[in-house]
């Protein structure tokens, strides 16, 4: 079977391309890179000894997306394709919702002329309102996003679930993403943020290299064990394999599913830094700084419904991913732009 991955050339899908090749189905990939470089859907190729389709365009774009279709023969859809600055969308919103909210109305418009409604859709822990009790369970309250970005996600999810109500051919996996970090152990692929990066594992390994100074610990402060924010870091391989247990399930069933990926384990900030620096035998200068507005103190997955019901669990702990992010750091020290 042949799956559709948009913005498969990105972090999280070039890892997810790798994971499908390795279990037998056909990729074919549509990103118009504005975020990432065609070198990772290279090295998938070289890693797995097997070809990709790749369309160089946008989502929006609804006659190329008809002509894939077309072109193709299309089991599944997983839908990475979007903006994630969190700051970025809070200074252009519409840039955010033109982009986020209509490649997906673009995709499934297409979708369904072609009569092809499975789709997966990568969603976020975002979307869960600050005020829950953890863990986090996919009944936990939703909504009240803090940024643009936040609620992209939300409303996505809105308006996937809505299309599965009136319509009982869509089959849709909703999955909610936590904290992703790591790369594939071989090195040859992992995250390459563009400027500075806003989240804590890229910035780590940037002091690490000596791209950035110091690392700014926002606040230690909160009620937590160390006073710094808890987290609920997953591998990109047990996401990216996540994906596959999805794609198994959504080409199973009909109506929509909601699912965590997350370990159901947190880590505090300052426990990111010391694993980091012990794994891999690196200084790792920090300064405790003021908390970064929007944060709160912890947040972490009940990740029990995905193994009961897609038979998924993550495999990887905290040594693997602190050690695979500097393996692919120290390999690639400017990212792809090497
Ligand atoms: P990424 O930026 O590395 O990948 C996204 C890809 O989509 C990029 O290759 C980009 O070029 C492409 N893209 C964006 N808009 C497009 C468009 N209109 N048409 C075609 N291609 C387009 O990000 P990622 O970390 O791999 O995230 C993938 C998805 O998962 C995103 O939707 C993101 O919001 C979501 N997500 C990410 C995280 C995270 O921490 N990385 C957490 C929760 C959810
Ligand atoms: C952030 C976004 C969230 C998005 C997620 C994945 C915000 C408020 N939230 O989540 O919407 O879904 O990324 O892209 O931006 N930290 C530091 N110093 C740093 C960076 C981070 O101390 O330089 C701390 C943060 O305060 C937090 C933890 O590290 O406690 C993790 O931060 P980050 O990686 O940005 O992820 P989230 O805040 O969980």
């Amino acid at each position: 079977m042949n799956v559709l991955v948009t913005g498969g050339a990105g972090y999280i899908g070039s890892h997810t391309c790798l994971e499908l090749l390795e279990s037998g189905y056909g990729v074919i990939v549509i990103d118009n890179l504005c975020n990432s470089n065609p070198k990772s859907l290279e090295r998938v190729e070289k890693l797995t000894g097997r070809k990709i389709k790749f369309y160089e365009g946008d989502v929006r774009d609804e006659a190329l997306l008809l002509r894939i279709f077309r072109e193709n023969e299309i089991g599944c859809v997983i839908h990475f394709a979007g903006l994630k600055a969190v700051g970025e969308s809070v200074a252009m919103p519409w840039k955010y919702y033109d982009n986020n909210l209509n490649s997906t109305l673009v995709l499934t418009k297409v979708m369904n002329q072609v009569g092809m409604k499975n789709i997966i859709f990568s969603s976020s822990a975002t979307v869960y309102t600050a005020d829950n009790e953890m863990p986090l369970r996919e009944t936990s309250r939703t909504g009240n996003c803090t940024n643009p970005y936040g609620w992209t996600k939300y409303m996505t999810e809105q308006i996937l679930s809505g299309m599965s109500h009136a319509d009982k051919d869509w089959s849709i996996v909703l999955l909610r993403y936590f904290n992703p970090i790591g790369a594939h152990k071989s090195g040859l692929i992992g995250e390459d943020p563009r400027g500075i990066p806003n989240n804590l594992m890229p910035y780590i390994t940037q002091v690490a290299i000596g791209r950035r100074e110091f690392l700014s610990v926002y606040g230690n402060d909160y009620d937590t064990h160390d006073g710094t924010g808890v987290r609920d870091y997953i591998h990109v391989v047990d996401l990216a394999k996540g994906h596959v247990a999805a794609v198994k399930f959504v080409t199973a069933h009909t109506g929509c599913e909601v699912f965590n990926l997350g370990t159901g384990t947190g880590y505090s900030v300052l426990d990111m830094v010391n694993a980091f620096k012990k794994v891999n035998d690196v200084a790792l200068p920090y300064k405790i700084v003021d908390r970064r507005p929007g944060d709160i103190a912890t947040c972490y997955a009940d990740p029990t419904k995905s193994r009961e019901v897609l038979g998924w669990e993550a495999q990887y702990g905290l040594e693997d991913m602190c050690r695979d992010s500097w393996n692919w750091q120290s390999k690639n020290p400017m990212g792809y732009g090497d």
